[in-house]
């Protein structure tokens, strides 16, 4: 079985939403440790109230970011993680940790990139600019993590239609419940089915299908 590391800066709802896929057996892994930047997350006392490993690792609260990535990378060794998920986090993740782990990083993005992301582009900063655009489709994207923001290959991404929606909060939901329909499914693809990168684009072989 696979251990993942779920790393989440805010609510959590896309970590509860893995765990609880997993107990369902949709997806057959472990989440073997929180990692959160931000103490007073509630997906911190969430997982420590499921008895989930937390630490709490702020780069901010370094003053050397060598010393924050050797602990980071400790910290995954120590839990022995194979695969990491980012769930709403929101801090870069340091290239010694991508190289680490290559094509073994997550990250789900609401909105369909390359529009919609980069550095400030997050949770309702996201749906605040798609809905200002008039655009009236978003979406979802899945893609893996590199060393710049929402720039890696794209694993899978879901269309919604937001032809209806008044507000940017009505544009949340409608996006985050596509986002708990499809992270598990593609993570589950992904740690059992062969894929390959090549540039931007991921490609599972012929005999999986889409997730
Ligand atoms: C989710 O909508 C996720 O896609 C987004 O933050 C939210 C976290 O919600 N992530 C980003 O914007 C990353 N750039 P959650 O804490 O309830 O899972």
């Amino acid at each position: 079985m696979t251990t993942i590391a779920v790393f989440a800066s805010g609510r959590g709802s896309n970590f509860m939403n893995l765990y609880q896929a997993i107990q369902e057996g949709q997806l057959t892994a472990t989440i073997g440790l929180v990692v959160s930047n931000n103490p007073g997350a509630p997906v911190v006392q969430t997982a420590r109230s499921w008895n989930i490993p937390v630490r709490v690792l702020s780069p901010t609260r370094y003053t050397d970011p060598q010393q924050y990535e050797t602990d980071l990378l400790h910290t995954l060794a120590e839990f022995h993680i194979e695969w990491i998920a980012l769930a709403g986090y929101m801090k870069k993740i340091p290239a010694s940790v991508i190289r680490q782990f290559p094509n073994r990083i997550v990250n789900i993005h609401p909105a369909l990139l390359p529009a919609f992301g980069g550095k400030g582009m997050y949770g309702m900063h996201v749906h605040e600019a798609v809905f200002q655009s008039g655009a009236q489709v978003t979406g979802v994207t899945i893609h893996f993590v590199n060393e710049e923001y929402d720039q890696g290959a794209i694993i899978f991404q879901e269309p919604v239609v937001i032809r209806e929606c008044r507000s940017p909060e009505e544009i949340a939901e409608k996006v985050l419940a596509v986002e708990h329909q499809v992270y598990p499914r593609v993570l589950q693809q992904l740690l059992t089915h062969p894929f390959e990168v090549v540039g931007k684009r991921v490609y599972f072989n012929q005999e999986s299908e889409t997730p």
